[in-house]
C-alpha cells in the first residue's frame, strides 16, 4: 500500500487530544496546525535540493535550497485547518484551493471551486484532515491531473482503510501521509473511532 503512517510520540499525543470530544475549536485548530508542521518534515524528507551560493557574515559558502516550486492545495473547507502548519514550514509555497462537498445522500464529491497557481511542474501537497471514503481526495487529485499537475502527494490526519484503498487504486502514483489509520467507516461515512466532523471542529460550526 502506498501509505506512510507518520509515527512520532508528539503527533500521537496531539492527535489523542484532538480526538477527545471535549477539545474545543481553539485547541483543535492549534493542534491540527502543529501536527501539520510535524508531518511536513516527513512529507518533504526525500525532496530534491540544489546548491546555492551565499555569503555568511564571514565568508562565501555553498548552501542548500529546495529545488523547484511547491504548491499546497487544501480541499475546502476542512483542509484549511492544515494549511498554516504546512506553509509555516514551506513559506515560499504557492497555495491553490479546491472546493468539494460531500452530497449527504450519495456521499459523492461535488465540485464548487478550483483556483490553482500556474506552476504546473510544482510539487503539490493536497491537504485534507480526514480520508474517509476517499471520494473527495480522489476527485480533487483527478482535477489536478486534468489541469496538468502530476507531482502530487496527499497529507491527511486520519485515514480509513476504505479511503486508502480508493486512492491507491485510482491514483497509484500518489503517496499518502497520515498520522493514523483508523478502524472503519460507519454507515454515514464517518471514520471510527475518528474525531467527528473535522471541518465543524476547526470552524466551531457544531
Ligand atoms: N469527514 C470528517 O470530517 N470526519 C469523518 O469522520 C469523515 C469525513
Amino acid at each position: 500500500m502506498n501509505v506512510h503512517v507518520v509515527e512520532h510520540p508528539l503527533i500521537a499525543h496531539k492527535l489523542t487530544m484532538m480526538r477527545d470530544k471535549n477539545c474545543n475549536s481553539k485547541n483543535f485548530r492549534e493542534l491540527l496546525g502543529e501536527i501539520a508542521s510535524l508531518m511536513t518534515y516527513d512529507v518533504t524528507k526525500d525532496w530534491e535540493t540544489e546548491p546555492v551560493e551565499i555569503e555568511t557574515p564571514l565568508e562565501k559558502m555553498t548552501g542548500t535550497r529546495l529545488k523547484g516550486e511547491v504548491t499546497i492545495i487544501p480541499i475546502l473547507r476542512a483542509g484549511l485547518g492544515l494549511l498554516n502548519g504546512v506553509i509555516n514550514m514551506i513559506p515560499h509555497a504557492h497555495v491553490g484551493h479546491i472546493g468539494l462537498y460531500r452530497d449527504p445522500q450519495t456521499h459523492k464529491p461535488v465540485e464548487y471551486y478550483c483556483g490553482l497557481p500556474k506552476q504546473l511542474d510544482a510539487k503539490c501537497i493536497v491537504v485534507d484532515p480526514m480520508l474517509a471514503t476517499g471520494g473527495s481526495a480522489a476527485a480533487a487529485i483527478t482535477m489536478l491531473k486534468e489541469k496538468g499537475l502530476h507531482n502530487i502527494c496527499l497529507m491527511v490526519l486520519v485515514a480509513a482503510p476504505e479511503g486508502i484503498k480508493v486512492i491507491n487504486k485510482e491514483h497509484p502514483d500518489v503517496e499518502i501521509y497520515t498520522a493514523a489509520i483508523d478502524r472503519e467507516l460507519n454507515d454515514k461515512a464517518y471514520i471510527l473511532p475518528g474525531l467527528g466532523d473535522a471541518g465543524d471542529r476547526v470552524f466551531g460550526t457544531l
